[in-house]
């Protein structure tokens, strides 16, 4: 019998449990647990108290969220680790707990992966925003929100653009970017091309950040609509391809180039796999994200989006990894 390898049977072991810290932020998350210390430190009684919980039961949550240096423990006393300080605290503007609650929301779909895997199909269909319960839509865009609101600053700091005046935010959700993008670039208007039911939050973010004047939500969907001809220098496709097949995602490029002027500039940003397709791995596990939840979605690779960029007409592409886990890809018209 070969030695036990105690490392490979505990990553085994972690593995199989990883679902557990999962559903202990999901949990500590809708309880916000992390606002209710914000700035203080509670006993598990205190806290349990304010969270109307038994008393043993939150001693346990408490022990295990510092465990994952969520908390620290000093004494009988819990406080909020810097990380939580950061982005689990609601109304702080990098808050993550929608993002959180989304990624609660879609756990279930994970449990048919078995039979998605045998069919090749996704077991449950709701990847249109009709399609969507518009609680959960407005819970799927603020969580985009969440997310963006934390990448828009790792792409402003990748692009060099120069002085970009008139941008497409296609598929755009909440429009984080182009909120982004024009507080960078003083010229730059924006317009946030997405389908009928997500324009309606559109307006919202739009309206919270002051910035009406210089964005507009405009009703759209983007495998049937045409984007215009020579009408902006700089596109924006954030997130969207990998909702659809290497057809369509075509298509929809076309379409781009004929909205853009010449030398205008085309961003794709998304979860770009390796020529393997195994990393990074991110990208790997989004790949069955979107198998579960949609009926033609993936991650692809970079090759992928060069050649679909190529066909379409476009020159100069370039791929830049993110900070994060996403990268951008670039080309002119
Ligand atoms: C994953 S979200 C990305 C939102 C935003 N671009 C971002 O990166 O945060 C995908 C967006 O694509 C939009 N979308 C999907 N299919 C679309 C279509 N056929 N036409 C227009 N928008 C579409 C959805 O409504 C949603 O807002």
């Amino acid at each position: 019998m070969n030695p036990t390898n105690y490392q490979q049977f505990e990553y085994v072991l972690q593995l199989s449990s990883a679902y557990w810290k999962s559903q202990v932020l999901f949990t500590a998350i809708e309880l916000d647990i992390f606002t209710i210390l914000d700035n203080k430190s509670l006993t598990a009684e205190e806290l349990a108290h304010s969270i109307d919980a038994n008393v043993q039961a939150t001693e346990k949550i408490l022990n295990a969220l510092v465990s994952l240096d969520l908390l620290v423990k000093q004494g009988k006393y819990y406080q909020n680790a810097q990380i939580s300080h950061h982005y689990l605290i609601k109304g702080k503007p990098l808050y993550q707990g929608d993002a959180i609650h989304h990624f609660h929301n879609i756990a279930e779909n994970w449990t048919m992966l078995l039979q998605t895997v045998k069919t090749g199909e996704a077991v449950v269909l709701k990847d249109l925003p009709e399609d969507v319960d518009p609680h959960d839509l407005k819970d799927f865009i603020t969580a985009m929100h969440n997310i963006a609101s934390v990448k828009a600053q790792d792409i402003c700091t990748a692009l060099h653009l120069e002085n970009p005046r008139n941008m497409l935010d296609l598929a755009g959700g909440p429009g984080t970017y182009s909120i982004e993008f024009v507080k960078k670039y003083p010229e730059l208007h924006a317009v946030v091309f997405d389908l009928e039911h997500v324009t309606k939050l559109t307006h919202g973010f739009i309206q919270t950040a002051g910035l009406q004047e210089r964005i507009k939500a405009q009703i759209g969907n983007c495998l049937e609509d045409d984007f215009g001809n020579n009408c902006y220098d700089l596109i924006l496709v954030s997130n969207l391809l990998h909702i659809y097949n290497p057809e369509n995602n075509s298509k929809i490029l076309k379409k781009c180039r004929n909205a853009l002027q010449d030398e205008g500039t085309i961003i794709i940003h998304e979860f770009v796999l390796d020529e393997t397709k195994t990393q990074p791995q991110f990208a790997a596990l989004f790949s069955l994200n979107m198998l579960i939840g949609t009926q033609e979605g993936a991650s692809y690779s970079g090759e992928e989006y060069r050649s679909w960029l190529e066909t379409s007409g476009f020159k100069n592409i370039t791929k830049i990894d993110l900070q994060s886990d996403s990268s951008l890809i670039t080309a002119r018209k």
